[in-house]
This record gives structure tokens, sequence and C-alpha cells, in this order.
């Protein structure tokens, strides 16, 4: 199963309405997660890649530190992108050998605090470079140094997470700075690997292959003109997920069996993979309800006002027609609704612009007031993307395990977003 069926998702609703979990007089929004799909997808990610594949999960695209500690546990390790990420994994536990430090903007004191905790990092550029140079001189360290490129192979369906075009704000590009980054090599002897991310979502598995393919035929010539091996090449994440139901996503399996392949095809077995994936474990195992306040009727048009908008569903706000999602309707006890006749609905969030629109002329049964809007695959950047504005509370996060439901996050209470706001 590669997706939560709406049969499923109503029997869940209802057993946790019926065992008081969900308080549906406040719970005005849920969120939930599926460990199963997460479990059966880290195996599949498992065997598709050679064994000593060091598989890292992108925290941003799900930053819940119960399903981060569930991670762990499942022997994975994560790719941080920030310092709270960072502190977010140290505090888990997660082995600084299984964590990877990436980010365009990493501070002096970030790099300081990752080499000398011996946690893997990736430089964005050559300032980052010469910064990491100058403290592999103070400070013994086991960090592995890779160097992030953009292999320049094209721009995906999405502008906004497509960064291997001729122009990224990321990595260093290949076709202007080909000859600098083989001397690199040749200069900083601890620089050991290659890192790649081609894009999140609307990339193929060919473009990320053929990401891969430029940055092999790279190290060949690193190799050959450095006389040295280099020792890793970190491929990012960014394999797609299907949001239709009706459609299969790329297999993660033949895209491992390809990757060896390339791999062969260039005579690089000694290399170690990294993987940084996200949305590929996350996206279908998770999903988000939401109870409707009103519906209003009028005449050219016809509105579900529920409680998640573009506090939740940022990218699909702000980028209509990028970002998809099937919708499922629940009457108020959680049954799905049905009926001969369809309307279309626009599905609007609580937020006070008018954007803040989940997506438009969504065919649902007649909607009532009370019903619940199930809006699926929603377990990558969703509530990674959480927007604090009008000072909307975080929902109630409910995991399932087997026929177990326990709630991973409470739902935040005024007092919280008091916090928020006045901390210093
Ligand atoms: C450097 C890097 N690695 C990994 C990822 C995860 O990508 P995805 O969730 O599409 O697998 C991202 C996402 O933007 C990223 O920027």
């Amino acid at each position: 199963m590669s997706f939560i069926p709406p049969d499923e998702i109503s029997r869940n609703l209802i057993d946790c309405i019926q065992s008081g979990l969900i308080e549906t007089d406040q719970d005005s929004t849920i969120i939930f997660y599926d460990f199963d799909l997460l479990l059966s997808k880290t195996k599949a990610l498992i065997s598709a890649f050679p064994e000593n594949t060091l598989h890292t999960i992108a925290i941003k695209a799900n930053p819940l530190v119960k399903i981060l500690e569930k991670i762990k546990s499942l022997g994975l390790g994560v790719e941080a992108a920030s310092e709270g990420e960072l502190f977010l994994a140290e505090k888990i536990g997660f082995h600084p050998s299984q964590t990877v430090f990436d980010s365009p903007a990493k501070t002096r004191n970030e790099l300081l605090y990752a080499i000398s905790s011996n946690i893997n990092v990736n430089a964005d550029s050559f300032m980052e470079l010469e910064r990491i140079a100058e403290l592999k001189e103070k400070i013994n360290s086991s960090s592995r140094i890779g160097l992030r490129i953009n292999p320049q192979i094209g721009y995906g369906t999405i502008a906004a997470t497509s960064v291997a075009g001729d122009y990224s704000k990321f990595g260093v590009p290949i076709k202007e700075f080909r000859t600098e980054i083989i001397e690199s090599f040749k200069t900083y002897n601890w620089l050991s690997g290659i890192h790649i991310h081609i894009g999140s979502q609307g990339c193929s598995m060919q473009m990320l292959l053929s990401g891969f393919e430029e940055s092999l035929k790279l190290i060949k010539e690193i190799q050959e003109q450095s006389g040295r091996n280099v020792e890793f090449i970190d491929i990012g994440g960014g394999l797609p997920t299907s949001y239709h139901h009706n459609q299969s996503p790329p297999d993660i399996i033949e895209y491992g069996a390809k990757i060896q392949e390339l791999i062969q095809k260039y005579k690089l077995e000694h290399l170690q993979l990294i993987t940084e994936f996200g949305r590929y474990l996350h996206a279908n195992s998770g999903y988000t309800i939401s109870k409707v306040e009103y519906v209003k009727h009028y005449k050219e048009s016809n509105t579900l006002i529920i409680h998640a908008g573009a506090d939740l569903f940022l990218r699909e706000c702000l980028n209509p027609g990028q970002w998809y999602h099937e919708f499922t309707l629940l009457d108020l006890n959680g049954e799905i609704k049905s009926g001969s006749k369809s309307i279309k609905y626009h599905i609007a969030g609580p937020l006070c612009f008018a954007g803040d629109i989940v997506a438009r002329d969504i065919e649902l049964p007649k909607a009532d007031e009370g019903d619940y809007v199930v809006i699926h695959d929603t377990g990558a950047y969703t509530f990674g993307m959480w927007s604090k504005y009008v000072s909307r509370m975080f929902p109630k996060v409910i995991m399932k395990t087997g026929k177990t439901f326990e709630i991973i996050r409470n739902r935040e209470k005024p007092k919280d977003m008091y916090f928020f706001w006045s901390s210093y």
C-alpha cells in the first residue's frame, strides 16, 4: 500500500472520536501520521541501495520529534539544514557520523559546532570551504566534508523547488567552475565527497539520474587529476511522490538499481552513497482532517471554510496549481459522505488574506457545517512550514502504529501562543 485509503482514514477518525483522543469541540484540525507506511517505505529504501549506504532523512520535510525518534530507531540518520535542526538531531541522539549538515548559510559558529562535534558537512561554496579549512587547522575532527556542486542539468516542473538549472542559489556550478572544483580536491586533502540535490518534487527520475551521471563524470576527472579517491557521493533527496491516487510514483527500487548501474559504468564501486530523502518517506504517510465551520453558497461559487489554510499549506496556497492533494468529505461522525450529486467547492482556510485557499473547484458530495474535509498525503512539507500568521494554534498530531493511536504532539493552547510572541 502506498497511500492511506479514505475508508481507513474514516475508521481512524471514528475510533479516535469514540475513544476521546479527539475532542470534537476543540480539535478543529487533526494531523494523522501512519508509522506502518513509514516502516514499509524505509524497508524499501534500505533494500534499494548498497548495504554501506548512509541514509539520512531531511528533517525539514517532517521535524516532529516523535517521528524523528522513530527514524532513529529504524537505524536511519538525518540531514540537518539549520542550527535548530542540528539541535533536534543532537537532542534525539543521532550519532554525529549519521548526521549531515547542509545549508547555504552556515555561520562560522555553526561550522565550529558541527566540526568539533564530528558531524558531516557539505560545503555549499568555495568560501565555505575556506572557513572549514581554518577550522580544520585548529580542530582534530572526524567530520567528513563534501562539496555541493550544481550539475546544471536543467529545471523541473516546479521552479521554486528546482535547484539544478543553469542558475541556482545552491552549490558550485560545474559548467563555470569545473577546474576550480578539481583544484579544491588537490588543495584540501580532507575534502572527500561530492554532494548534489537536483530538486524536490517536479524532477523526474531521469533528471535525477542525469545529475548523478554528471557528478560521476566530474568525480572521475577529480580522481584522475588529483591522484586521490573521492570517498562518497551524497545524492540528496528529490525522488518525487504521487499525490494522485490513480498514478504510481517512481519506484525507489528501480532508482537504486539505476544509480548502481551508473556507478558500475564509471567503475566507481568504491564510492559510498549517502541519501537525503524526505518527501519519499513522509508525504503519503500523513493526512490532515479539518472541520467544516461554514459552507458558503454564493451565486457563482461554493466555499468550505475549514481550519487549515496557508498556515499548514503554505505552498498550496501561495503557488496554486503547482501543488496537488486529493480530498475526501466525511460527515460529523467520521463516515464517508456520498451522494449522487457532487458540487464544486473552493476549500478555504481561516487566515485573513484572499490567497488562503488550499484548492479550488474540488468536486465533493454536498457538504454541511460540522463535516470533516480530509486532505490526503500531507506528511511532508506541510506542518514543517507551519506559519504563525494570525496566531492560529498548531493542531494535535496523532500517530497510528498497527491498531494503536497515540498523540505525538498536543494541540497548542492560547498560552503557547502568548509565550511564542512574548518570550525573549
Ligand atoms: C539539500 C536537500 N537534501 C534533501 C532534501 C529533501 O528532498 P525531498 O524531500 O524531495 O526528498 C532537500 C529538500 O529541499 C534538500 O534541499
